[in-house]
């Protein structure tokens, strides 16, 4: 399904107007999360809904997709820091419900797999919210990964580095490795919500869903999942509007 709105704005009500509804049906919701620019002004929503006393976090349940591999949970630049400044720390979530993978351990592997096994222990993620790269990839996971890929430790793409460094006070500093969950792990979430924003996005957008499904574009697997809803604004859809023409 295909939500096309104006602008960010637009995109980030009508995503946070579907999260409020999905924990309304389900208060103990099961929620994936990403991080980057993209989802800011879906949270800042949510927090604003949850302040004016609609919406109530005290039984979700959160895994967020992805952690830079050398940060500790306290670094400014943890994507864990980055979710409590934008999100958890502004509503009444418990600390024991929100799920991360700690990019500092020493065994990686061991981590990796303690996440998969609470992704499955809670019962699986209900709704996960998704952002997508410029290569079209989805969490950490760049071009040539795998459908069946599961939450590992991956290296960042060039791209990825470069736009990632916005964030950072010098691109040395951003890590070149990340932990993130699998494509394989992402598609079994029951329901999933992939959000655009810009023209720098059209063609990663326009290419997941027109490509066939491959390694090139990450998120072309998602056309392999049957309730995915693609929220975009005029920017990310362009390549999708001329294609109707
Ligand atoms: C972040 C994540 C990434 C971002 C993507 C887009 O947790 O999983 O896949 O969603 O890199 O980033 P922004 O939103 O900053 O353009």
């Amino acid at each position: 399904m295909f939500i096309i709105i104006k602008d960010e704005a637009g995109m980030s009500r009508e995503a946070a107007k579907l999260i409020a509804a999905a924990i309304k049906r389900k208060p103990r919701l099961v929620l994936g999360l990403a991080t980057g620019s993209t989802p800011i002004r879906t949270y800042e929503r949510l927090i604003s809904l949850y302040k004016k006393g609609g919406l109530d976090f005290s039984q979700v349940l959160t895994f967020n997709l992805d952690e830079y591999v050398g940060l500790p949970e306290g670094h400014t630049q943890s994507y864990r820091h980055f979710m409590e400044k934008n999100l958890f720390g502004k509503i009444n979530i418990r600390q024991e419900n929100i799920n991360f993978l700690k990019g500092d351990v020493a065994d990686i592997e061991k981590e990796c797999l303690r996440y998969e096994k609470a992704i499955e222990g809670s019962g699986g993620i209900d709704l996960q919210i998704l952002g997508i790269g410029q290569n079209g990839h989805i969490a950490f996971n760049e071009p040539d990964s795998l459908e069946n890929s599961r939450t590992r430790a991956v290296n960042l793409d060039r791209s990825t580095i470069e736009a990632n460094a916005r964030f950072f006070t010098r691109i040395e500093d951003v890590p070149h490795r990340a932990l993130t969950m699998g494509i394989g792990t992402i598609l079994e979430a029951k329901e999933i919500i992939l959000l655009a924003s810009g023209a720098n996005k059209a063609q990663a957008v326009a290419d997941s869903i027109f490509s066939a499904p491959s390694t090139e574009t990450p998120a072309s697997f998602l056309q392999k999942h049957s309730k995915v809803t693609f929220i975009l604004d005029a920017g990310a859809s362009k390549m999708i509007e001329m294609k109707k023409v």
